[in-house]
């Protein structure tokens, strides 16, 4: 069985990519008649693959949320992750209780997804055991937010990050989500994890963060939505992004390999 955190690492070689994209997009469909929802639906479909696709060549994962999902439907979201070998990760925010929990990663596992995020917030027995037990019998992986993005999360989870890191350790999650907008936070949550967990930082590009300022305080990944596939040419964006986030990990290491 291979964990999702080692085929990470293997596609990061193999696609020399540390990308992933935040494939944001949805449609007012249930605002439409039945036949033009269809319609919508069909063009949605398309119009995400196109992305997808032509983003590809410079993208480690491709991160799928709800309003996508819930705008296409299970199927076509099916569809659409078949479209790729890329790493894909359902961001639903699991958090509830056992049975819930297990039905929404049967569902998600199920349709093709390899990792799922979920919040720790909720602790493990009768919760996320449920989570982390599909997530083993499916052979895929689990993704924790241990810190979030938005100015907001100061109230409630930024101050209890460091225990959330433990969390993730202890259960052995694949990685953790950790602010790129907040380059010191995501320094910190590398001391705590230690060098093993991947941590994937969203919040380049419209949320502000500079691409390559995550990598340089210890993040694996960088998670860019809106910047590229809301871009005229996504792919050369996309490609501007990857070569960006390359640089930053390569100075890294060269100041790793002096010191
Ligand atoms: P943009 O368009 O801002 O998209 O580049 C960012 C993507 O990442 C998600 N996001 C987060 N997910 N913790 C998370 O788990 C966060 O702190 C966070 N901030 C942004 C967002 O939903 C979008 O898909």
């Amino acid at each position: 069985m291979t964990r999702l955190d080692k085929r990470i690492r293997e596609k990061i070689a193999q696609q020399k990519s540390r990308l992933v994209l935040a494939l944001d997009l949805t449609a007012d469909i249930y605002s439409l008649s039945e036949a033009e929802r269809a319609q919508a639906r069909a063009s949605l479909l398309h119009h995400a693959t196109e992305i997808l696709v032509k983003t590809a060549p410079h993208l480690v994962a491709v991160k799928i949320n709800y309003p996508l999902i819930l705008a296409l439907g299970l199927d076509f979201t099916a569809q659409l992750l078949s479209a790729t070998d890329l790493i894909t990760i359902g961001d639903v925010k699991i958090a509830d209780i056992d049975k819930t929990a297990e039905w929404i990663a049967r569902h998600l596992y199920g349709i093709g997804f390899d990792g799922l995020i979920a919040h720790p917030f909720v602790g493990f027995e009768k919760s996320l055991d449920s989570l982390f037990a599909v997530a083993r019998e499916k052979e895929r992986g689990v993704i924790l937010v241990i810190n979030m993005s938005h100015p907001g999360s100061l109230l409630f989870i930024t101050p209890c990050t460091d225990a959330l890191a433990e969390f993730a350790v202890q259960h052995s999650a694949d990685g953790v989500i950790a602010p790129a907008t907040r380059p010191a936070d995501v320094k910190s949550a590398r001391q705590h994890l230690g060098q093993e967990m991947l941590i994937l930082s969203p919040g380049v590009g419209a949320q502000g963060a500079r691409p390559g300022d995550a990598i340089r305080a210890g993040a694996d990944l960088e998670i860019v939505g809106r910047a590229i596939y809301q871009a005229d040419n996504p792919a050369d964006v996309a490609r501007f992004f990857n070569d960006e986030i390359n640089d930053a990990y390569a100075e890294g290491e060269s100041q790793h390999f002096i010191s």
